[in-house]
C-alpha cells in the first residue's frame, strides 16, 4: 500500500506506526479563521451553501495543522432542508425545523430524488476540494444516519433524550418508518453525489444511536446503516465507509460486520483497551479522545493522547475525538495532541 494515502490505508485495514489523524468538527468555532469566514458568508447555512467559503473553511485546519484527512464543511440537517423541510439555526442554541408528526407533515415533503437541486452547491465544494487539498490529505464526506436525522425532523430541534422520535416511532410505527425510509434514500443518492464529486471516503454519523435499545437498534440504526453502506458500494466498489454509532456502547461489538462499514467511530464511552479487543478485532478503528481535553489541555491530555495510540497500536486506527471539538477549545491544546500522536 505503499504511496497510498494514510487514512486510505488504515481504513484498508493496515496498522501503522504513526495513526493518521483528524477531528470532528475540525473546521468550527474554536479557530479564529473559521469565525472570520463565517461572519464574511453571514450566517450558518449560507456558508454550507457557498461553495468557495465552505471550500475556505473546509481547508483552514489542513493549512494549520496538516491533518491526515479533510472533512467536508456541510451540515448533516441539509437533507431534510432539501427534502422540503423548513430549517434555520438560532445562535447560541442550534438547529430549529417544521415538524413532522403526521402524515400530513409527511406529505409535505418532496421525493428524495429532488434533493440535488438544492443540494448541488455541497457537490460543488467536494469538486473544489478534490482540486485543492494537498494530494497526502483524503477528503470525507458525510451524511447524518436515518435516525438521528428524523429526531430533529420529529422534534424540529435537538431534544436530549430523543422523545419525540421514540414517542412516534411507538404510536405510529408506519409513518416513523416511512419517514426512515425516505431519508435512507435521499442519504444513499446525496453520498453518491458526494463520492462522484470527489469524495474518497464517506461517514455516517449516528449521534443519536445509543437511545436505541434492544431490536429497535437493529431495526433503526443497524439496518439503515447497512443498507446505505450497500447501495454505495454496489454503485462505487471500494469506496471506503465510516460508521459512527454514538454511544452504542456493547453494540459496537460487531456493528462493522453487521453493517459492512470499514471502520468504526468510537465516542469517548469506552474504554480503549476493551474496543481494542472486542472491536478493532473486526476491522479499523477511530475516535475515543474526549473532547474536553481541547479544552483542558495539560498533562492530562498528553497521557490520555498517549492511552490511547497504545491500546489501538496491534490494529488499524485513525486518531479522533469521541464527539466534535467545542467553540471553547484552545486551538494550541490540538497542537499538542498531533505532536503526541506523531512524536510520540
Ligand atoms: O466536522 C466538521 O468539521 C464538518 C462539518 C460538520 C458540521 N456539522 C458543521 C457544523 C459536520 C460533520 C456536522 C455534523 C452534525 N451536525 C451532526 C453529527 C455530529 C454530531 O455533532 O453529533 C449533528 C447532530 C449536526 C446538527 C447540528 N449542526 C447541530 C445540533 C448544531 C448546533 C450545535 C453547535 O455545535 O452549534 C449544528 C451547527 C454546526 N454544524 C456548526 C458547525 C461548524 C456550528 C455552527 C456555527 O458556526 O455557528
Amino acid at each position: 500500500m505503499a504511496g497510498q494515502k494514510k487514512l486510505l490505508r488504515a481504513l484498508a485495514g493496515e496498522k501503522q506506526d504513526v495513526p493518521p489523524i483528524w477531528m470532528m468538527r475540525q473546521a468550527g468555532r474554536y479557530l479564529p479563521e473559521y469565525r472570520a469566514t463565517r461572519a464574511e458568508a453571514g450566517d450558518f447555512l449560507s456558508l454550507c451553501y457557498n461553495s468557495d467559503l465552505a471550500a475556505e473553511v473546509t481547508l483552514q485546519p489542513i493549512r494549520r495543522y496538516g491533518f491526515d484527512a479533510a472533512i467536508l464543511f456541510a451540515d448533516i440537517l441539509l437533507v431534510p432542508q432539501a427534502l422540503g423541510a423548513d430549517l434555520w439555526f438560532v445562535t447560541g442554541e442550534g438547529p430549529r425545523l417544521s415538524t413532522i408528526t403526521t402524515e400530513a407533515d409527511f406529505a409535505k415533503l418532496g421525493p428524495a430524488s429532488d434533493i440535488h437541486e438544492t443540494l448541488n452547491p455541497i457537490y460543488e465544494t467536494v469538486r473544489i476540494l478534490s482540486r485543492e487539498l494537498p494530494p497526502e490529505t483524503t477528503l470525507i464526506g458525510f451524511a447524518g444516519a436515518p435516525w438521528t436525522v428524523a429526531t430533529y425532523m420529529i422534534a424540529g430541534r435537538g431534544t436530549p433524550d430523543q422523545g419525540p422520535a421514540h414517542a412516534l416511532r411507538e404510536e405510529n410505527t408506519a409513518l416513523f418508518e416511512a419517514l426512515l425510509a425516505r431519508i435512507t434514500e435521499a442519504t444513499i443518492d446525496y453520498l453518491s453525489k458526494q463520492i462522484e464529486a470527489g469524495a474518497e471516503v464517506v461517514k455516517i454519523f449516528d449521534s443519536w444511536a445509543g437511545s436505541l435499545k434492544g431490536e429497535a437498534f437493529q431495526k433503526y440504526a443497524l439496518e439503515p446503516c447497512r443498507q446505505i453502506t450497500a447501495a454505495l458500494k454496489e454503485r462505487h466498489p471500494g469506496i471506503p465507509v465510516i460508521g459512527f454509532p454514538r454511544e452504542a456502547g456493547e453494540k459496537y461489538v460487531g456493528f462493522a460486520k453487521a453493517t459492512g462499514v470499514d471502520c468504526v467511530a468510537l465516542d469517548n464511552s469506552v474504554d480503549p483497551a476493551w474496543a481494542a479487543a472486542n472491536v478493532q478485532v473486526d476491522g479499523c478503528v477511530q475516535g475515543n479522545l474526549a473532547s474536553r481535553h481541547m479544552v483542558t489541555g495539560g498533562q492530562e491530555l498528553v497521557d490520555d493522547t498517549r492511552r490511547i495510540v497504545e491500546a489501538f497500536r496491534n490494529g488499524p486506527h485513525i486518531f479522533n475525538l469521541g464527539h466534535g471539538i467545542t467553540p471553547d477549545a484552545d486551538p494550541g491544546n490540538v497542537q499538542l495532541m498531533i505532536d503526541t500522536v506523531r512524536g510520540g
